[in-house]
């Protein structure tokens, strides 16, 4: 397994560009499913994620096809199987999205569910409870969820949570069910959002995605779509707060600025510099950072898959700050790391009190998932002498070309090959 080394102390200086969006892009692959025409797909970013997902469609009979830097053709012609494999979905829970498609196209699905993740439970109660609604028998056998309907009938469902992989898997069952489907309480997320204008792209009839009702009147059938996907606001995020932390001046561009308001806010609120211009933003750091308190919450609030870096960020600050973390339990894994890198920080339920240190010390760390490596990644790039990350292979699921982009930011990382069993 890969290490990375990170010697810290160098302030990041230039422009780097955000990459396609992780989380829009993996429920718009499995979209393709709905129709037995051709689709092309731009701006996809290349991440193990991704690889997973097309595995995965694969599997089903989908094919795929690069045809550009970041361009994907993807048909799903023919359905020739239901089910999603425990072995892709252990993973990527996000394959549990094939779940909404493939009772819409073939009728009939067998998707593992993800079991437990290192940032908490994660239940799949809500997409079940969705699609059951729709009018379709649903199962749990052997570490599987089996569903089957002759026809999905629309239907009116309320979400218990605002959750995103529910509103996007019970959107994608009700484009071909027969009948007016509303989804209410719906997650607001600028992915939702995404995904409804794909499927608007293919024939369907979506409307209210991005408000916390979204109503879908069936359609008889779907056709090919091209869609290019939206920027990655949490790359974007990351970035801002990398430039932030080490003092550094960096343009990120292709920044989706109206999706980030209330990081902007934050950042702000320590002392950093942000300016948006020209779809993009300069963040300045440099000055004394001053401590915030913060909650994690539903878009728009403060995103969870943020929550590591901005931690990172507030061990520096002088001073006591907050974090609150409302959207998962068992999401603070990164800081007991940072503790071993000198943080100083008491954690009680879902708070995390951060008092700023002077300097955090490069030490021996381990990422145990994507949005924690990031933070690991940051305070490394701030500390001083050098950090070994281990199992910085969560990086790569969802961060696309993370070590060239910092690096031409003049951050010092390498990555080492580690022959120990993950
Ligand atoms: C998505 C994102 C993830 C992000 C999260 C919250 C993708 C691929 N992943 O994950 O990066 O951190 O949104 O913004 O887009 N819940 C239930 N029952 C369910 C489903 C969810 O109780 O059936 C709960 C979860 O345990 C959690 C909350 O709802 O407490 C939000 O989860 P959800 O929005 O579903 O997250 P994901 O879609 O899994």
């Amino acid at each position: 397994m890969d290490k990375m080394i990170i010697h810290g102390g160098a302030p990041l200086k230039g422009a780097v560009t955000v990459s396609g969006s992780k989380n829009a892009t993996l429920p718009i692959l499995m979209a393709s499913l709905l129709t037995d025409e051709p689709c092309t797909i731009r701006n996809v970013p290349r991440l193990r994620d991704v690889n997973t997902a097309l595995a995965l469609l694969r599997g089903l009979g989908v094919q795929s096809e690069w045809t550009g830097d970041h361009a994907l053709a993807i048909h799903a012609e023919h359905v020739i199987s239901h089910e999603a494999p425990y072995e892709l979905v252990k993973t990527m829970r996000a394959s549990f999205f094939v779940l909404g498609p493939l009772l819409a196209r073939v009728r009939r699905a067998k998707v593992s569910t993800p079991g437990g993740c290192a940032i908490g439970a994660r239940p799949v109660n809500l997409h079940i409870i969705g699609i059951r609604a729709l009018g379709a028998r649903v199962q749990l056998r052997g570490g599987y969820v089996e569903a089957h309907a002759d026809q999905l009938r629309g239907a009116r469902i309320w979400l218990d949570a605002p959750s995103v992989g529910a509103t996007e898997n019970i959107m994608m069952a009700a484009v071909l069910a027969d009948g007016k489907t509303t989804i209410e309480n719906a997650a607001r997320e600028p992915e939702v959002q995404d995904l409804a204008k794909f499927l608007v792209a293919m024939g369907a009839n979506v409307r209210g995605a991005g408000t916390h009702v979204v109503e879908i009147e069936g359609v008889e059938r779907l056709h090919g779509a091209d869609h290019e996907m939206i920027p990655d606001r949490i790359e974007a995020g990351s970035l801002m707060v990398a430039a932030a932390i080490t003092g550094g001046d960096v343009s990120i561009r292709n920044v989706p600025v109206d999706q980030l308001e209330a990081v902007i806010v934050k950042l702000r609120e320590t002392g950093v510099s942000v300016i948006a211009a020209d779809g993009g933003v300069r963040v300045t750091g440099g000055g004394a950072l001053r401590p915030v308190e913060l909650r994690t919450l539903p878009y728009p609030g403060f995103p969870t898959d943020l929550q590591a870096q901005m931690m990172a960020l507030l061990t520096q600050a002088n001073g006591t700050s907050v974090i609150t973390e409302t959207i998962f339990e068992n999401r603070f894994m990164h800081a007991l790391e940072l503790m071993r890198m000198g943080a100083d920080i008491v954690m009680k339920g879902p708070t995390a009190v951060v008092r700023g240190v002077p300097r955090l010390q490069g030490a021996p760390v381990m990422a145990t998932d994507l949005r924690a490596s990031m933070g690991l990644i940051l305070a490394g790039l701030s500390a001083e002498n050098h950090t070994e990350i281990g199992r910085v292979y969560h990086l790569d699921r969802g961060y696309e070309a993370l070590d060239a982009k910092l690096s031409s930011l003049g951050a010092r990382i390498e990555r080492l090959k580690d022959s120990a069993p993950a």
